[in-house]
């Protein structure tokens, strides 16, 4: 990338403001938690569609609490919408986004909203941001803004063998990856042709608490709570990198700090396990017998393996805090104990997604091979 510019640290504490788009999601919701629990000061403006992912509930840890509340405003909007984009950012010392359709499977049934969200979406961001760096240039600001993209390991397509390094040519597979490659090149351009303050993360498959039910563990866990069968794609020796979800919004926010602007980082969990062996050890957590997993028809152009080299964000100084041992027995506790908020999710249009995505599959299914006969 080029020549970094001056980015100068953003501030946190009393006065500083971020603004967190895609913040009642999954991930941006534990950014926020996890910021304005601090109570340093620091004021959120979270920008939300609030589509079938977003969910206020999220939230509900700092709006229930007065002092938190009082630093978080939330605003139902698009982030491809520029004029709801535009006044948040004016006063906004750096964006993080996190918007995003973000289930490939989703973007294998109907790929169209991947690309306003995930393309276009990021263009309006990048084009306000573009707007309060001139101010900044012409003294109407003190400084520019920072951005911060979040994406994804999905992005460097399915790795046989080693692991992707930030330098790695992009070879997306999905159209959910195609169109956050498509996202996070064009940050980097803005950095390149206008200056901008940008940097990008890259995580790897992310779990914990609040994860909404249509991804593997937290699907697998509801479930398997109601006894109902677990659709396993394929032979299920995929692999995967596991990310705890506050290891992950913590190094999103090490970058946001410490980042050098123009810089890409790899966020990687450290704990690359098959498909069928994390399936196991929910199961044994759970008490729940292997014969409820089936083996389903496998996901179009799914990804084999993702695994990515971590060296540059330690070099920046961070370590993830939490294994995936702790994390996943974390993760189910909290199912268990947070019936109403997964019941609540797998409301509404879940029952017609869930036909659409599974019912053919699962009629055609067959009984899983047990864990010890395979890999
Ligand atoms: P999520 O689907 O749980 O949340 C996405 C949030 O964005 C929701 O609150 C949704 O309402 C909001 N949103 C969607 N479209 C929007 C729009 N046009 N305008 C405003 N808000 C909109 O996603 P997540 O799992 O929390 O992922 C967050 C980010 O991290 C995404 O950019 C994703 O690509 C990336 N990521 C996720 C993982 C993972 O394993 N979950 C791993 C690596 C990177
Ligand atoms: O790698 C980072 C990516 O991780 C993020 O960018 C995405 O936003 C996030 O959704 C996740 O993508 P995956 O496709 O890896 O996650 P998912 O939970 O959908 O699937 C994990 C693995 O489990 C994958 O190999 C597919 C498999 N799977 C998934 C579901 C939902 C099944 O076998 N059965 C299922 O029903």
């Amino acid at each position: 990338m080029s020549e970094p510019t001056a980015p100068g640290p953003v501030r946190f504490g009393p006065g500083a403001h971020l603004l967190v788009t895609g913040g009642a999601g999954f991930i941006g919701s534990a950014f926020v938690r996890e910021v304005l629990g601090r109570r340093d000061g620091t004021r959120i403006t979270v920008l939300d569609k609030l589509t079938y992912a977003g969910n206020r509930a999220n939230l509900a840890p700092v709006e229930t609490d007065r002092e938190q509340a009082r630093r978080l405003r939330f605003v139902c909007g698009d982030i491809a919408d520029a004029t709801a984009v535009e006044p948040l950012a004016g006063d906004a010392d750096a964006i993080v986004n996190f918007a995003a359709e973000s289930h490939v499977d989703r973007s294998i049934l109907a790929p169209d909203a991947f690309l306003v969200t995930n393309v276009i979406g990021v263009h309006v961001l990048l084009e306000a941001c573009r707007a309060e760096t001139a101010r900044a240039a012409a003294g109407d600001r003190p400084a520019p803004p920072r951005f911060v993209q979040v994406s994804t390991d999905e992005v460097y397509g399915a790795v046989e063998a080693g692991f992707s390094r930030e330098g790695d040519p992009l070879a997306p597979r999905s159209p959910y990856a195609a169109a956050k490659a498509a996202g996070e090149l064009l940050a980097r351009s803005y950095h390149v042709t206008y200056g901008l303050d940008v940097v990008i993360t890259r995580g790897s498959n992310t779990y914990g608490p609040y994860q909404h039910p249509e991804k593997l563990i937290p699907l697998f866990v509801t479930n398997a709570l109601e006894d109902r069968s677990l659709p396993l794609y394929g032979d299920g020796m995929q692999r995967r990198d596991w990310l705890y979800v506050s290891d992950h919004a913590g190094a999103v926010e090490h970058v946001l700090r410490h980042g050098v602007a123009g810089e890409v980082y790899n966020v990687r969990g450290g704990t690359e396990l098959p498909n069928r062996e994390v399936v196991a050890r929910l199961l044994d957590l759970l008490g729940k017998p292997w014969t409820l997993v089936r083996r389903v028809e496998d996901r179009p152009g799914h990804d084999r393996r993702y695994a990515m080299d971590g060296r540059r964000l330690a070099e920046l100084g961070w370590r993830n805090r939490v294994g995936f041992e702790e994390g996943l027995a974390a993760t189910v506790a909290w199912f268990r104990q947070n019936d109403a908020w997964w019941r609540a999710v797998r409301s509404g249009d879940w029952d017609e997604y869930y036909e659409r995505q599974y019912g053919a599959r699962l009629a055609t299914s067959v009984a899983a091979e047990p864990p010890g006969e395979r890999g």
